[in-house]
């Protein structure tokens, strides 16, 4: 049977009417730019979060440099972020001036591991990116204490790990701002790039909106030399249409994440992601196995039609963008070798159970041939 790595058909067919109805409106309404749609998308997506303020960009890694802007880094600083991350998280701090500065995660449910914050950081240290990967939700309550006590400020990339929680508290909601992507394989996905930025502070959230539009909230008059980061309208109201599915389209990834771990525990080598547990709610945003044989294995598979992707196999250290960094082979060997061992499968919503049973029943077969 062939299961796609990720396909969205199903799930527009199932909230085309409303879809429908936000297109006819935009024939009439004529307005594409900072206007009612996204004021309102920004609304609803604070109030999920139950934070005061939103902002919305033109995508995740504006959302993440625009909030480190925010709060004054740059040039000179330091910021911790995950040595295994999309490489948007460690480009947005660079775009500020200031260095990346790796930590290694935990290979286990992929973040941040917090036992080895406080060395890593030095009197340069002025922020930590925490990133909720796959879908996994960082250690903050031991996170935020680490900060508070050095004085460091905490920028959540929740751009895989929309409505996750951490004790009981959703992922975006835990740093002084948060950021996030609105991509359209993310959890809420718009139908193009999209972005956003939560933040606590009437002053944060005023730069946000000004910096996001060259500097200016009102017509002709530019505060600071901003950037060109908006959200247009029609993602606005796509995201507003699909801002109350996210539940429940959440409980499907969780539900395939189960299936997935009750029919693979065992099999082979692999190691399967963690489920959570009662302080730790993921919302598998990626489905990721580790297993020595990843290459094969996701031969095999596309041979059948089973889409599976690799997130990420060049390790961010090890890029030529990051040469000037120095960093050697055997720097950060947690993050190297997941780049190795790591493989995405697919996990959407809509997948029916009997998909999910195929590839592993697929996975069950390619083992049982090469183990
Ligand atoms: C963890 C993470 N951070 C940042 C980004 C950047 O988001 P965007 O692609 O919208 O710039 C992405 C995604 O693409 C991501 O997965």
């Amino acid at each position: 049977m062939e299961v796609p790595f990720f396909s969205t058909l199903r799930q527009h067919q199932a909230i085309s009417e409303k879809l429908e109805v936000a297109f006819a409106g935009f024939l009439q309404k004529g307005i594409f730019i900072l206007g009612d749609d996204v004021s309102l998308f920004e609304a609803a997506f604070a109030r999920f979060h139950q934070m005061p303020y939103c902002t919305s960009v033109a995508n995740g890694m504006d959302a993440i440099f625009i909030a480190l802007k925010s709060l004054n880094i740059g040039k000179g600083d330091e910021v911790l972020v995950p040595s295994h991350t999309c490489f948007a998280t460690w480009l947005s701090v660079s775009r500020t001036g200031a260095t990346p500065v790796p930590v290694e995660v935990n290979p286990f449910d992929f973040t941040m591991d917090v036992s080895r914050l406080e060395a890593a950081g030095t009197s340069r240290t002025k922020a930590i990116v925490p990133v909720h990967l796959y879908g996994h939700p960082c250690a903050m309550p031991t996170m935020m204490a680490i900060a508070k006590k050095r004085n460091w400020s905490v920028v959540e990339d929740n751009a895989q790990s929309h409505g996750a929680t951490c004790h009981q508290k959703l992922t975006g909601s835990w740093g002084d701002l948060s950021a996030t992507s609105f991509y359209p394989t993310k959890n809420l996905g718009a139908w193009g790039d999209g972005g956003a930025i939560l933040s606590r502070s009437d002053s944060d959230y005023q730069f946000h909106q000004a910096f996001r539009n060259y500097g200016s909230v009102q017509k002709d008059i530019h505060l600071m030399q901003g950037v060109n980061s908006r959200l247009d309208e029609l993602q606005a109201a796509i995201l507003q249409i699909k801002l109350p599915y996210l539940s429940q389209w959440n409980n499907r990834r969780v539900a395939n994440a189960n299936l997935y771990h009750q029919q693979l525990k065992g099999v082979g080598d692999l190691i399967l992601p963690s489920l959570g547990n009662e302080n730790f709610h993921p919302v598998f945003h990626l489905y990721v196995v580790q297993t020595a044989y990843r290459d094969h294995l996701k031969e095999f598979l596309g041979k059948q039609g089973i889409g599976t992707a690799i997130h990420y196999p060049t390790p961010i250290h090890l890029q030529a963008a990051y040469r000037d960094l120095g960093y050697a082979e055997g720097s950060l060997p947690i993050a190297e070798r997941l780049s190795k061992t790591v493989l995405s499968l697919p996990v959407w919503p809509e997948l029916e159970p009997r998909e999910v049973e195929s590839v592993c029943e697929a996975i069950r077969t390619f083992f049982d041939r090469h183990l």
